[in-house]
């Protein structure tokens, strides 16, 4: 297991559409592994294969780590069931967006199905934080990203720090 370097936005490969996981092997573990890693090692509550350099459909989400009762999920493949029409404000932010905190809009509930490190199916209904972490991660398979929930105001803003933010790493 490693903890991988983050892809920083603008990186093209969070802008690229997910490619689904076709073998259920050793690679896709050491993949998941790592996700699962780097998630702890960055304080995240989610992280996307994209956002370790890797634009294939797979996820981890851990939203109850931070009571000291963690609970890893990987999500492979997933595919939405269904959203509740009710929906939240919550304040959103994104590994790959270091500092960023926006409020976001998502659907209170969301059920999904997917596939498991063996390639067996499992579906999941979340709520509250889980639900905002699930669908969050899941546009990250899409090449969408949190700043596109936002006003074009708040987007040009955020975008404007993390260009500081580059030129000043470069
Ligand atoms: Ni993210």
């Amino acid at each position: 297991m490693a903890v991988r370097k983050l892809r920083i936005h603008p990186d093209p490969v969070l802008r690229e559409r997910c490619t689904p996981v076709t073998s259920f092997d050793q690679e896709l573990h050491q993949l998941l592994d790592d996700l699962g890693e780097s998630m702890y090692a960055h304080k995240g509550l989610g992280l996307a294969a994209p956002q370790i350099g890797v634009p294939v459909r797979a996820l981890v989400v851990d939203v109850d780590q931070r009571e000291g009762a963690p609970r890893l999920l990987e999500v492979v493949n997933p595919e939405l069931v269904a959203t509740s029409p009710e929906t939240v404000v919550g304040e959103e932010g994104c590994l790959s967006f270091p500092d960023e905190f926006e409020k976001v809009k998502r659907p209170l509930r969301v059920t999904l199905r997917a596939l498991d490190r063996h390639g067996q199916p499992w579906e999941l209904t979340g709520e509250g934080m889980l639900a905002r972490a699930l669908l969050h991660e899941m546009d990250h398979l899409e090449g969408k990203l949190f700043i596109d929930h936002l006003s074009r105001l708040k987007r040009s803003l955020v975008e404007r720090r993390m260009r500081k933010l580059q030129r000043a790493a470069s």
